[in-house]
């Protein structure tokens, strides 16, 4: 079985052919979107939110973001492996940046990282791959600074915010990325930058013009119940069997049901 590498991606686009995304903060679900075929499994700091039960992915720690990249690491035969780096572990200065991303190669067995920003990232992101760091890009909606957007709305609907995206884009290409996600951007928008850049993009509420797609695996499964942002399709709504499984068991061990004698050892 061949691995998916920067090298793959890269090809990919060349060759027309999509690439697709899902989150994974755990070894069970990587394992089986790993089996299936997805090719990069990003364990996202929506880890914070989907996961770890935070209001916004502020919260999300270096420790915390490893743990979860190694639990996925494990698992994966084929898959891609990129962790997203948490906030405040990369912005103070591009050494704090390159040890941080490091961490997640040498400690958590991740292929790749992700960063949020465009062009003031740009030493950090030729540092980082100048160290040998493959580099994963995230422009439009970046949750990590749902503060100074205000809010989770789509992002470059002015004329002036898309020419600042587009030129993002090409400082992040030029600065060496491997891909780039654009997450919550106008569909004509996605397309220009996915045509201006050689580098592949993947969209999250960006249109069908994307190199790839990724989405939240919660999401798509019906799991997470809070909110559904309106990019999000729901492929299942497993929140329902899993209730009803459970409600089964509960309602089973109440009536002296379960366990049966198949369950049970009698020596
Ligand atoms: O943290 C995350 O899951 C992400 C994806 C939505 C791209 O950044």
């Amino acid at each position: 079985m061949e691995k998916v590498t920067t090298q793959t991606i890269r090809q990919m686009k060349k060759n027309g052919k999509k690439i697709t995304m899902l989150t994974a903060y755990d070894y069970s679900m990587a394992a089986l979107l790993d089996q299936v075929g997805v090719d990069i499994l990003l364990v996202g700091d929506s880890l914070g939110m989907v996961v770890l039960g935070y209001e916004t992915t502020l919260p999300v720690t270096m420790d915390e973001m490893l743990h979860h990249t190694r639990a996925v690491a494990r698992a994966v035969k084929r898959a891609m492996v990129v962790g997203d780096m948490p906030f405040m572990s990369y912005q103070v200065s591009s050494e704090q940046a390159l040890e941080n991303a490091g961490r997640f190669l040498k400690e958590a067995d991740a292929h790749a990282v992700k960063l949020e920003g465009g062009a003031e990232i740009y030493d950090t992101v030729r540092k980082l791959v100048a160290s040998g760091i493959p580099v994963m890009g995230h422009l439009g909606l970046t949750p990590q600074s749902i503060h100074q957007l205000g809010g989770y709305g789509v992002q470059g609907k002015e004329d002036e915010t898309a020419r600042k995206m587009i030129q993002d884009a090409r400082a992040l290409a030029d600065a060496g990325i491997f891909s780039l996600v654009l997450e919550c951007v106008p569909v004509a928008l996605a397309k220009k930058i996915t045509e201006t850049i050689s580098v592949p993009t993947i969209g999250i509420g960006a249109g069908i013009h994307c190199d790839g797609q990724v989405l939240v695996t919660h999401d798509l499964l019906g799991i997470f119940e809070k909110f559904i942002p309106r990019f999000v399709k729901r492929y299942a709504e497993l929140n329902k069997p899993i209730k009803d499984a459970v409600t089964e068991f509960i309602e089973e061990v109440r009536a002296g049901k379960f366990p049966g004698a198949e369950h049970s050892f009698e020596e």
